[in-house]
């Protein structure tokens, strides 16, 4: 069903979409037996791809051409692609995207060198634009990822956190690739200035949501749907909004004080987790979702008359909708 949407809104895309897939498999082709199968592992798990559709998205208000574009989108998912392999190294992570993840399948070593070389061919595959300042932004976005994830695992089982501690971390980890996507969509798409920053901006409060609304799903989702066990976050230590939210709860302290020990038992962890969908802090977290996504139509609708405008708008409201 959500799957359905999802292909609905890239409709208009579809062919360029194909294109993108085609040289995703590509890119990732070396002559390690050992790099190949561990990349394509993930790769051929699916995912949404949805950066290289927010570049594709924000050129079409330039001079939109897939040849060109092709060699900044398939980049962005790379980047993306790799920072999973790594963080669920971070995360101790078994699944993503219904599969065992490289590190499970293989080991933190495989992981590690699946990583760099995803990251080594996103370089390699941009190289062939000649815009300096394309590169600056992606390599500028390709540190903060680092710190972000840098900061996540010094901020584990942290139950004294702040709020803000938490917004540090998601606009870093996730919202910035999601803003250089759209903003390098722009630049290479060749837009004028005003509209780049739109564009940018858009894709910032787009980001915030998206992992807002992903950390959401860690507990309101079913394992299927997320494709790995509910509550993971909270059991990997990553303590989330919905958390941050609830952590002085009288209810969860004892969940709070088991999963800190690691003695949380699996009936316990369903328990845990009717009671955080039921609670307040789940429609608190969305109400955080929904102020970033308010944000992001506030700036398309400053751009200029497209029909892409519309679409731009239904991928914002897909986020805050969204069931993976
Ligand atoms: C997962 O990203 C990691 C986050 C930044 C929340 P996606 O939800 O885009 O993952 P895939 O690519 O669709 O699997
Ligand atoms: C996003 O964080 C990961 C990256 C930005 C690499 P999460 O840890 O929440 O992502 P999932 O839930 O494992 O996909
Ligand atoms: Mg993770
Ligand atoms: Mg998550």
């Amino acid at each position: 069903m959500e799957k359905m949407k999802l292909k609905l809104l890239y409709a208009d895309l579809k062919s360029d979409i194909e294109i993108i897939e085609t040289e995703l498999e590509k890119a990732l082709n070396s002559s390690s037996h050992l790099l190949n199968e561990a990349s394509l592992h993930l790769l051929q798990a699916g995912g949404k791809r949805i950066r290289p559709v927010f570049v594709l998205l924000s050129a079409k208000f330039g001079d939109y051409q897939i040849e060109r574009m092709k060699h900044i989108a398939v980049p962005l998912e790379l980047i993306h692609m790799a920072s999973l392999v790594h963080d669920d190294v971070i995360d101790d992570s078994n699944m993503r995207r219904g599969r065992r993840t490289v590190k499970a399948q293989w080991n933190n070593r495989v992981a590690m060198f699946t990583g760099d070389f995803i990251f080594a061919r996103a370089l390699e595959y941009v190289t062939i634009i000649d815009n300096p300042r394309a590169h600056q932004i992606l390599a500028r976005t390709m540190v903060e990822i680092c710190n972000g994830e840098i900061i996540q695992i010094e901020d584990k089982f942290r139950m004294d956190q702040h709020i803000k501690d938490y917004f540090r971390r998601i606009k870093r980890k996730t919202a910035l690739l999601i803003e250089s996507s759209c903003e390098l969509g722009a630049v290479v798409g060749g837009v004028d200035e005003q509209n780049i920053r739109r564009l940018k901006r858009y894709g910032y409060f787009v980001g915030m949501s998206f992992q807002i609304i992903d950390d959401i799903l860690d507990f309101t989702a079913t394992d299927k749907e997320l494709g790995k066990p509910a509550g993971s976050d909270l059991l990997q230590g990553n303590i989330t909004l919905p958390m941050l939210l609830l952590k002085d709860d009288a209810t969860m302290q004892p969940y709070l004080e088991k999963v800190m020990a690691g003695t949380l038992t699996e009936e316990e962890r369903l328990k845990m987790l009717q009671y955080v969908r039921r609670s307040d802090a789940i429609k608190q977290a969305t109400a955080v979702s929904d102020k970033y996504l308010q944000k992001a139509l506030k700036e398309v609708a400053a751009l200029p008359n497209h029909p892409m405008k519309k679409k731009l708008r239904d991928v914002a409201l897909f986020i805050g909708k969204r069931k993976f």
